[in-house]
């Protein structure tokens, strides 16, 4: 199975990913990276690797639409069996999930439907929850909302400030996205009721 990977800034949880294609029997592997932005880690980590990397900057575009749209143009060339947005910083649209219904996956760095948006691990600090994690879900039109495929928890410890918290985070994020991705690709996935359902 073919993953693109979008990304917005260091790409640890890409990085982990094409760590993971490199077994075969991952069932799955990163064949482009995709970034709205230049010169960030995410995309070195592609180059490095030799995959193709591309930036899709909304100054790039137009509109918003137009960005969406040639955004989705720029992931359908690489003609991919999912798309995982991971640490991707933009809301992508109606017309981009149109494009790849039901194949487009998010990492969240909390545990949805708690702290949705861009700030997650710092709400779960500030509201005191004792546990939090991150959530792999298939998107939907909403911010976080979409059907939930799998959960990691993670304690919060009395010592935590944002940036130690968000890296215990991404630890668990990073094992759990990996087991989840190549579940979804090996042995497929249905959606009813807003369960996603794993295997034929
Ligand atoms: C991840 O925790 C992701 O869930 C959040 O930002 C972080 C990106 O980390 N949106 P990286 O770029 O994968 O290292």
């Amino acid at each position: 199975r073919r993953l693109v990977v979008l990304v917005s800034g260091s790409g640890t949880n890409l990085q982990a990913l094409i760590d993971a294609s490199t077994d075969p029997s991952y069932g799955a592997r990163v064949v482009a990276v995709g970034a709205d932005r230049d010169g960030i880690e995410g995309l070195a980590r592609a180059e490095r690797h030799g995959l193709p990397a591309f930036a899709h900057r909304l100054r790039d575009a137009p509109t918003r639409e137009a960005w969406d749209a040639g955004l989705a143009d720029a992931v359908a060339a690489h003609e991919p069996d999912l798309v995982v947005l991971a640490g991707f910083m933009k809301l992508v649209g109606p017309a981009f999930l149109a494009r790849f219904p039901g194949a487009v996956v998010n990492t969240h760095p909390a545990l949805c439907p708690s702290f949705p948006g861009t700030t997650g691990p710092a709400d779960a600090l500030a509201y005191g929850v004792k546990v939090t994690g991150a959530t792999l879900f298939v998107v939907d039109d909403g911010v976080d909302t979409g059907p939930i495929v799998a959960q990691a928890v993670v304690p919060v410890e009395d010592d935590d400030d944002v940036a130690s918290l968000h890296e215990r985070i991404k630890v668990a994020e990073r094992a759990m996205l990996v087991d989840a991705v190549g579940r979804l690709a090996r042995e497929g996935y249905t959606i009813t009721d807003r369960k996603v359902r794993i295997g034929a």
